[in-house]
């Protein structure tokens, strides 16, 4: 939204309240109004509380998946006080990492023990239509839903998560959410840090109280999306991991609502950059910080080197430019970790990682644009829904009963993301396909180094538009594409295409 053209347009300066009059009465139309709605609408950053990093991380990989989830309420003791979470399995936030090999066969049982319904969407996996988590296919509180299905696709890191329309960014923020990730020969050959140095990182930021994570978002927070001032990483508050003097290969999933990320290391390191959501990039690509949104994810080496005993460092993210109001304005730890043993290390990052065909632009048979920057009039009209702003695409709200985009099966598609006149950033997803960025102008004015490949999630920040293009196959039915900031995709900011 473009608060600040609101704020003119409607005569309301930060800090002032309305409390009569004919603007007051445009502002109460909605039900449940309350005073800060009206101050402007100005969404704050909310700044992260750094721990003592003293808790031991853990993530067992799982091998196969054939199982049940049952999702539930469960408890997790944080900072000494046991607090009620959502989660998939007994004890404990997120559900199991599941690892699986190409080609095999997924059989999961979603139990729902939630007292609403829920279902899961597998973010990254290309599967059937329905068994795809859309937001009509639901397991019902108490009731079940079974997701079977052939993994048909490369080597990468995907994840799991709820999908209910209105209820994605509460239950995912509650700790709804796993990793899944797919082996293949071609990944295998390349010799990568595996067992304990290959670590995954699920990074979330979360509000914790005694009484549990709050959820809760004012109009404010739906405008920057919800954040929390604790950050977690694989369900774990303020980690630290012990690691010896080699190469590890960290998989890393930003797994927050809306909070973005500027990942470095606290000594400057390298991070080489070998995949994304897709898999495997065609050459590794060195670099000091990196950018990850909500929904995407990144395969680094880092080397400990040369590092001696005793050493402590931290993965950070740090302050970046241009995140709108409530982004990018502080540094901040996210896990420490110890180096305890040396050892020697004989790995060599391969040069060549994988085969990625570039597909053309020429080979696009058709383009769509998609307005995302949700402008604040249209026609001369302030786009107000009673009470505050909605997030759409195309100006449109998602309506599960409607097709936005119908698409001939086998064809490439170019889609356009016009963030140029917003102010806010989106992280646009689409189900049941990976896609190549093209382009971005405006904004960063380019591509970053981990958008070669393929993507399922590109980040479109303010003054930007991303240029992507799209191979549709052969999975007919209907998908929903949305801003993976899950308070904008809650709020509407999602739409349908059906693959004819
Ligand atoms: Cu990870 Cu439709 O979402
Ligand atoms: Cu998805
Ligand atoms: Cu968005």
């Amino acid at each position: 939204m473009q608060r600040r053209k609101f704020i003119q347009l409607s005569g309301v300066s930060t800090g002032s309240l309305i409390t009569s009059g004919s603007l007051a009465g445009f502002f109460m139309a909605g039900s449940g109004c309350r005073k800060e709605h009206h101050n402007g609408l100005m969404t704050k950053p909310v700044m992260v509380i750094e721990n003592d990093f003293s808790q031991m991380l853990t993530n067992p990989l799982q091998s196969g998946a054939n199982q049940t989830l049952t999702a539930q309420t469960t408890t997790v003791n944080i900072r000494g006080a046991n607090i009620p979470v959502l989660g998939y399995q007994p004890n404990g936030m997120l559900g199991p990492s599941f690892r699986v090999n190409k080609g095999d066969v997924v059989n999961i049982l979603l139990q729902n023990n939630l007292s609403e319904h829920t279902n899961i969407h597998w973010h990254g996996l290309k599967v059937p239509a329905l068994m795809d988590g859309h937001p009509d296919q639901l397991a019902n509180a108490g009731g079940t839903f079974r997701y079977q299905f052939t993994v048909n696709q490369r080597a990468g890191l995907t994840w799991y998560h709820p999908h209910p329309h209105f209820k994605t960014g509460k239950q995912v923020f509650q700790g709804l959410a796993g990793l899944f990730i797919i082996n293949d020969l071609e990944e295998a050959t390349l010799n990568l840090p595996s067992g304990r140095f290959e670590i995954p990182l699920v990074i979330q930021d979360k509000r914790l109280t005694n009484q549990g994570i709050t959820y809760n978002p004012t109009a404010e927070e739906v405008m920057s999306g919800y954040m929390g001032e604790s950050v977690l990483v694989n369900g774990i508050y303020s980690p630290y991991t012990e690691v010896s003097t080699r190469y590890y290969r960290l998989r890393i999933l930003n797994g927050s609502n809306a909070r973005l990320y500027n990942l470095a290391f606290s000594n400057n390191a390298d991070m080489i950059i070998i995949g994304n959501d897709g898999g495997l990039l065609k050459n590794p690509v060195t670099v000091k910080e990196i950018l990850l949104a909500p929904g995407e994810r990144l395969d680094v080496l880092v080397n400990f080197n040369g590092l001696s005993i005793g050493t402590e460092l931290f993965l950070l993210s740090k302050e970046f430019a241009n995140g709108g109001d409530a982004q990018g304005k502080q540094s901040f730890k996210i896990m420490k970790f110890k180096v305890t043993a040396t050892v020697t290390d004989s790995f060599t990052v391969p040069t060549k990682l994988s085969m990625v065909d570039s597909l053309p632009a020429s080979s696009s048979v058709r383009s769509r644009v998609f307005d995302i920057s949700n402008p604040m009039e249209h026609h001369g009209y302030p786009m107000n829904d009673g009470m505050r702003m909605r997030h759409r695409i195309n100006n449109k709200l998602f309506d599960s009963s409607r097709i936005d985009e119908s698409i001939k099966s086998n064809t490439n598609e170019i889609w356009v993301f016009d963030n140029s006149k917003g102010d806010e950033p989106h992280p646009m997803h689409l189900h049941g396909v990976f896609f190549q960025v093209l382009q971005r102008t405006g904004g960063r004015g380019s591509l970053i180094v981990s958008e070669t490949g393929w993507k399922d999630t590109v980040l479109v920040m303010p003054g930007e538009t991303v240029q992507i293009i799209i191979p549709f196959e052969s999975n007919l039915g209907k998908f929903v594409f949305h801003c993976h900031n899950l308070e904008h995709e809650d709020d509407g900011m999602m739409l349908q295409y059906e693959l004819i």
